[in-house]
Order: structure tokens, then C-alpha cells, then sequence
């Protein structure tokens, strides 16, 4: 009897240690259509809640529109506040054992391999999972995938500085025409905006952040606010780095790409909660998020076998002077991140501002 039991402590030791290490693992394989998993979803009570990080409330509405006109009866219950709220808020809810949140889509991309740690993810492979990049998934658990390239590009506005041709690299925003038009989000109050400057500086040095103060920058909150001041036609800014607009980023606005330095790039990171309250409504989010349908319209796509539309380049493994590989290892050196982060705000003083999700410009 006792040999027995030994083996039963022995299993069950076991079968402990495997959910703390993330072993034993193995995804369940999607093989259903979208059309099945959109009727087990109605038939579940057609909703998920999803928790997507950003810097603006109504960032996400086209998402939001989108699935709901695709598959009608299904709400899209969409929150959007920054990553780095928004994950503290997820480990409150595991902690509590209270997971109401079906599906999290953040930038802190360090947190997904420590959530597929604490087995706190489902481990799911939606359809189309085995298109995404290696290097932008969980391969093994199939917990965690990019699904969408974020990065900051060059933007100016043409109609305000009807001079400038091109700005082809960072040093040309230290030109005298960029005095007080440049207009960028605090490195210290954004990790994606922070890698951004610390790329930058380990090719042109402090001294091209000592230029770039002297050219007098407005700085912000958010990384959605310099293009939309940019855009602005009552504002003097004229020109950022620090702000997403997509290969179509509106009425007079150009944008490029730099050649001295690389510029940001990372695979915006997606996860179904394993205790989602609503599984069948976030597999087919996430199933949706990978179709070859959805992923055609994004700037730059996660899967190997979708070329980007918009873009000069193929795909995101083709475009210079970025490494979309390169965040999630700056995201997992903390001591890094927040050494970076003092050096700016020594320099800047700690961001200004209520969060931009409620501040207005
Ligand atoms: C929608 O999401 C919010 C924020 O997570 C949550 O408080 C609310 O209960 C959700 N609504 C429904 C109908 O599930
Ligand atoms: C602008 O500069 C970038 C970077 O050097 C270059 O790739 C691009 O072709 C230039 N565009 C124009 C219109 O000159
Ligand atoms: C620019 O116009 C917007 C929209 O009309 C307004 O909210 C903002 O206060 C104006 N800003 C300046 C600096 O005039």
C-alpha cells in the first residue's frame, strides 16, 4: 500500500511541477471553420471582452466595427488603456482567481512567457497559427502570437513644412527647419518609445540627444497625440517619430523610414486567459485575428505567407533598419529599461499630464 502511495505523492508531484514549469502543454489544435466557432460563440452568448493596450479609448473602434460587422450578434466588448495598467489589472484577477477578461492583447510582451508560466493562458492554437513567424509566438504551447506589426515611423506633415522633400534619418530632425516643430512622446512614459530612443542613441550618441533638445521638442503623453497635433492644422509641431499611422496616415501626412538608425518594431502580443469567461467568443476573436481575411488588412502582417499591401517592403522580415525580434528581449531586461528610463527623466522630468486616455491635447 505504501508503494502505492509513494507513486500516487510521486504523480501528483509530478503533475504540480509540470503546471508550474509550463510543461505539459500541449495545445488543442483549432479545426473547426470560423463559421462553427462563430455559432458556438452566439450559442455561448455572443460576447468578449477584451483588454487591448493603447493610448487612446477609441484607438480600437475599426477592430471593434470590423468583427462586429463580420459576425453579426457578437459584441466586442473592447477596453483600451495602457499595457503597462492593464497588466497589473490581469494579475489582480489571477490572483483572485476572478479572470473576466476573455482575451489581452498588450505591448509589455515580457509579461506572456511568465503568464504561460503560472499556467494563467490558454494553451490554443487558432487557425493559422503555424503562418505566424517563430520568433512572434509560443511555438510549443501555442499560448501567446503576435498579431498584428506595430512601429513608430518618421511623419511630418507636407503642408506645413512644404520644404522638406524627405526626412531620410533622425539626424535630420536636429536641421535648424525642425526648431520647434518636432513634437514626441516622453521616453519615459512609453517602453516601445523608450527602446526607440535607446536604438537611436547606440548608433549617434548622447550628443544627438543633446541636439535634439536644443531644437526645443513639445513633449507628450501617448503616442497617438504628436500625429494628431501633427495633423492639426492650428498647431505649429509638424513633425515625430514616436506615433503609428500605418502606410495611410491621413490627408498631408508623408512618412519614412530612417537610415542611420533602426527604428521600432514588435509584434502587438494576444493571449486567450485560460479561465475566459466566454472561450468559444474569444476563439473566434483569435481565430479571426489569424485568418488570412483579417491579416491582409493589416500594415504589416504576422504570418509568413501574407505579403503587406501597403508597405515598400515584402514583409516585416524584409523592411531595413528595424528588428521586430528585438522589443521582446528589451522588454525582459528590466534593469535595462528602467536604468534608460531615469537617464530621460533626469533629463526631461517625469511625463506631465494625465494619462492621454484622459488628458485632452
Ligand atoms: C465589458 O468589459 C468591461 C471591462 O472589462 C467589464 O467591466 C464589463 O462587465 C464587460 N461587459 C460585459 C457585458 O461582459
Ligand atoms: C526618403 O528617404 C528614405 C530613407 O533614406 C528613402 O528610402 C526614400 O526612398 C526617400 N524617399 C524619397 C521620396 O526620396
Ligand atoms: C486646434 O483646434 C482644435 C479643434 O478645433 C481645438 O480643440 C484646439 O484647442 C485648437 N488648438 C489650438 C492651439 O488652437
Amino acid at each position: 500500500m505504501s508503494r502505492l502511495l509513494t507513486i500516487a505523492l510521486l504523480l501528483g508531484q509530478s503533475l504540480a511541477y509540470d503546471t508550474v514549469l509550463g510543461f505539459n502543454s500541449h495545445p488543442l489544435v483549432e479545426t473547426r471553420s470560423l463559421d462553427e466557432i462563430y455559432h458556438a460563440a452566439l450559442k455561448e452568448g455572443g460576447i468578449v471582452t477584451v483588454w487591448h493596450g493603447g493610448d487612446e479609448k477609441d484607438q480600437q473602434e475599426t477592430l471593434k466595427s470590423t468583427f462586429e460587422d463580420r459576425f453579426p450578434g457578437m459584441t466586442l466588448n473592447i477596453t483600451v488603456d495602457l499595457s503597462k495598467y492593464l497588466d497589473g489589472k490581469i494579475d489582480q484577477q489571477l490572483y483572485n482567481n476572478d479572470v473576466s477578461v476573455d482575451s489581452i492583447i498588450l505591448q509589455t510582451l515580457q509579461d506572456f512567457p511568465r503568464w504561460q508560466q503560472e499556467g494563467a493562458l490558454l494553451n490554443y492554437a487558432p487557425v493559422g497559427f503555424d503562418k505566424v513567424y517563430p520568433a512572434f509566438k509560443d511555438s510549443i504551447s501555442a499560448s501567446w502570437y503576435g498579431y498584428s506589426i506595430f512601429f513608430w515611423s518618421i511623419s511630418w506633415n507636407t503642408e506645413k513644412l512644404p520644404n522638406v522633400k524627405n526626412i531620410s534619418s533622425y539626424s535630420n530632425f536636429l536641421e535648424p527647419e525642425f526648431k520647434n516643430k518636432l513634437v514626441l512622446t516622453y521616453p519615459n512614459d512609453d517602453d516601445a518609445v523608450l527602446f526607440a530612443f535607446y536604438q537611436i542613441m547606440q548608433q549617434l550618441g548622447t550628443k544627438w540627444f543633446d541636439g535634439l533638445l536644443k531644437q526645443n521638442p513639445r513633449w507628450v503623453r501617448g503616442t497617438a497625440t504628436p500625429l494628431t497635433i501633427v495633423s492639426a492644422a492650428n498647431y505649429s509641431q509638424s513633425a515625430t517619430f514616436t506615433s503609428f499611422g500605418g502606410f495611410n496616415p491621413g490627408k498631408n501626412i508623408k512618412i519614412a523610414f530612417p537610415n542611420d538608425a533602426n527604428f521600432v518594431s514588435w509584434p502587438q502580443t494576444a493571449a486567450i486567459l485560460k479561465n475566459a469567461p466566454h472561450p468559444e467568443g474569444a476563439k473566434l476573436f483569435h481565430n479571426y485575428l489569424l485568418s488570412a481575411e483579417y491579416q491582409q488588412t493589416v500594415s504589416l502582417s504576422v504570418r509568413q505567407d501574407i505579403k503587406s499591401s501597403g508597405s515598400p517592403y515584402s514583409d516585416i522580415m524584409h523592411t531595413p533598419h528595424t528588428n521586430p525580434t528585438a522589443f521582446a528581449r528589451f522588454m525582459e531586461d528590466r534593469v535595462t529599461v528602467e536604468r534608460l528610463r531615469f537617464f530621460f527623466e533626469n533629463r526631461l522630468g517625469s511625463a506631465e499630464g494625465l494619462s492621454p486616455l484622459i488628458d485632452d491635447i
